[in-house]
Order: structure tokens, then C-alpha cells, then sequence
């Protein structure tokens, strides 16, 4: 039988962590333990664990009390991709690496029957060429960017952008009183998702995503006229992905270590100057940063890493590997991992979201 396959499951959480990781780790230990009597080994700091070796068995109390509680114990990294594996050369020097047949090795030395990974884009990519070379892998999304496609929505979206409108709260009084204008940079990478939710949850007056080109002139026009004629502040909630209009992308660093060397970051300032310049209006930015990353997972996301984790190991249980779970309406199902990392999951221009928003007087700096 398919079920008693499963003795030895692995599990590992990988790339940027984000609330919910722990609440999909107590789902997959629990029934693997209780249900189908696996043993579960947990792998530390992502893909590193695997290459490294380093890896632990789980306990009921390891995984017992933990659904509220954010980050991952297992830890996480973004810098350890087995196929671009960063190390140090004979001459001190960082050299990138393939050690994808270190990772392979260990999965075997461990005896995984099959390998959980919980992640973004970078961990499903690596997920899907592990299981090419004969891993027994699922995946289940992860990250506050929601730009993984095949699911709705991926877990950690929902805190990310409960953080992101709380702030957006606070800053409007503050703006109020100060007759300021307010730019609140959030995070997504190249998906405008989060400043799209929580600039809409939180009525701000622009929203700049990386999807809808905008102009300096209509961000203008908008914050005077609402200087002159309206309340005397705005709220621009503007995701780090968004390119200026001469579309130049703004980065904070290159880090060749990382799945994804560039890490993004600064476009808030860039818009406070050009308004401060283009108006002669205040202007203050707030980078949300990290924040939106920390902290406990929402009653949303609790719920999605719950069912998501208990999916995953009846994935295993009945050896539907090279799959990922998904939400799609009210149903939880596997899809092929392949189908969901083609390509990024952005905000269509004609999502409701965005006619919402507009609907309400929302400027998407857009002529
Ligand atoms: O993918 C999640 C995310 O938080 C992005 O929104 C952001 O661009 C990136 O990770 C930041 O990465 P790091 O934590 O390495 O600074």
C-alpha cells in the first residue's frame, strides 16, 4: 500500500521567511506522525540543510504550540540554491557552485521517502528540478508576495497586508495633521500585490505598482489637487517593484549569493523627492520593510498553512510527487509544480481590485 511508503518524511522551509511557516510545519508533522506513523526530519535553513546535511528529527513537542508563531523553526535561507551554491574558493574568494549531487546524496543518506518544501518562486524552481532528478518532492507555496501562480493566494500575503494597512492607518493621522504627503514603500518584488491590497484596505490616494506605468505629471496633479480643493495630506503606497518612469528599477544591493542576486528597495525616496521637487509640497516615506514579514500569522493564514500542510502529506501518503498545493475558489488541490513557475503570478491591469480602487478615487498614476 501507497501509505506505508511513507516512514521517513522530510521537510524544510525555504527563501524569505514569513508568518504561517511554523502553522504549516505543525500540519505536516502532526498527521505524518499520528496518521501514518512517519518519522519527520527536519531540514535546517532550506536547500542549505540538504547540502550541508544538517538535518534533525522532529518531536510532537517540536511541532506542538507553534500555529501562532512566526518565522520557522527550522530556519531559512535564500542563498542556497544546490545549483548556484555559494562557497568559499581555494583563494578565499566566493565561488558559486554545483552542489545539487551533495543534495541528492544526503536526501538518500537520510532515507527521505519524500521531502516537503514550503516556499516561494526560488524553492519551487529548485523543488522542481530536484524532483527531476528523482526526488520524491511536494511543494506548498509560501510568501508575502502572492506572485506564485496556480494558487489564488499563498500564505503569508494575508498578514503581510493587515501589517502594511495598519500602517497606512497610522500614517493618516499623522499626515492629517501635518498636511503632508505620506509614502509608505512595501514589499512584493516585481508584483504589485501587497501595495495593491493594502493601499486599497487602507484608502490610500495613489497606488504605484509594477504593473501600471505612471507618470510624475498625474501624481502631481493629484496630491495638489487634493492639497487645494480636498483633505490637505495624501497616502501613496507604493510597491518596491515599481519602476520610475524613465524605467530605471530602484536596488538597494546585489548579492550574488542569492537565488535572485538583486534586492530591491528605495523607490519611496524616489518619489518623495520628485514630489517635493514637482510640488513644493512635504513629503516623509516610511519603508515598512521586514515588518511585513514578522510576527504572528493571521487567522487567514493560519487556516491556509493548516490545510495546506495536511495536503501535502496525503500528497505524499499517496506518492503525487512533482506537485505543489494550491487553493483555487473554496477547493485545495496538487498541481504539477512545472505549471506553477512558468511564470509570475502579477496583477492583471483589469483586476477588480484596481477597478475597485479607481472606483473610489484611487489614483494609479496613470494617464
Ligand atoms: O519574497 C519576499 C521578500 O520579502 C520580498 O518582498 C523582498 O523583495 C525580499 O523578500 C527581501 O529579501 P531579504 O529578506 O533577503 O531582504
Amino acid at each position: 500500500m501507497a501509505e506505508k511508503n511513507l516512514k521517513r518524511l522530510g521537510i524544510l522551509t525555504g527563501g524569505g521567511d514569513c508568518p504561517g511557516l511554523n502553522a504549516v510545519i505543525r500540519a505536516v508533522a502532526k498527521p505524518a506522525m499520528n496518521e501514518h506513523g512517519a518519522t519527520v526530519i527536519g531540514i535546517e535553513d532550506g536547500f542549505e540543510g540538504l547540502v550541508e546535511g544538517r538535518m534533525h528529527e522532529l518531536s510532537n513537542r517540536d511541532v506542538s504550540g507553534i500555529i501562532n508563531l512566526g518565522g520557522t523553526i527550522l530556519g531559512t535561507s535564500n542563498k542556497g540554491d544546490p545549483w548556484h551554491y555559494p562557497t568559499e574558493g581555494p583563494d578565499g574568494k566566493l565561488v558559486i557552485v554545483d552542489a545539487s549531487a551533495r543534495a541528492i546524496k544526503n536526501y538518500k543518506r537520510w532515507g527521505l521517502d519524500a521531502l516537503i518544501a514550503i516556499g516561494g518562486e526560488g524553492t519551487m524552481n529548485i523543488s522542481h528540478k530536484l524532483a527531476e532528478h528523482g526526488l520524491n518532492i511536494v511543494g506548498v507555496p509560501k510568501t508575502i508576495d502572492n506572485d506564485l501562480d496556480g494558487t489564488d493566494v499563498t500564505f503569508g500575503y494575508d498578514s503581510a497586508v493587515s501589517v502594511a494597512t495598519e500602517a497606512i492607518d497610522r500614517l493618516h493621522t499623522t499626515a492629517s495633521s501635518h498636511h503632508r504627503i505620506m509614502i509608505i514603500e512595501v514589499m512584493g518584488r516585481y508584483a504589485g500585490w501587497i501595495a495593491l491590497g493594502a493601499g486599497l484596505a487602507g484608502g490610500a490616494d495613489i497606488i504605484l505598482i509594477p504593473e501600471i506605468a505612471f507618470k510624475w505629471e498625474v501624481i502631481f496633479r493629484k496630491v495638489i489637487e487634493r492639497s487645494t480643493h480636498g483633505k490637505r495630506f495624501s497616502i501613496v503606497c507604493v510597491a518596491e517593484g515599481c519602476k520610475c518612469p524613465d524605467g530605471s528599477e530602484v536596488v538597494q544591493e546585489m548579492d550574488e549569493k542569492r537565488t535572485d542576486a538583486k534586492r530591491l528597495g528605495g523607490i519611496g525616496e524616489v518619489i518623495a523627492h520628485e514630489i517635493s521637487r514637482g510640488t513644493e509640497l512635504e513629503t516623509r516615506v516610511t519603508v515598512l520593510g521586514h515588518l511585513q514579514r514578522g510576527g504572528s500569522p493571521s487567522a487567514h493564514d493560519r487556516i491556509l498553512a493548516t490545510n495546506f500542510g495536511a495536503l501535502a502529506v496525503q500528497l505524499c501518503a499517496e506518492e503525487k510527487f512533482g506537485t505543489m498545493v494550491a487553493l483555487q475558489g473554496s477547493q485545495y488541490l496538487g498541481l504539477p509544480i512545472q505549471t506553477c513557475i512558468a511564470k509570475l503570478k502579477t496583477v492583471p491591469r483589469e483586476h477588480c481590485w484596481v477597478q475597485a480602487a479607481k472606483a473610489v478615487g484611487t489614483s494609479f498614476g496613470e494617464e
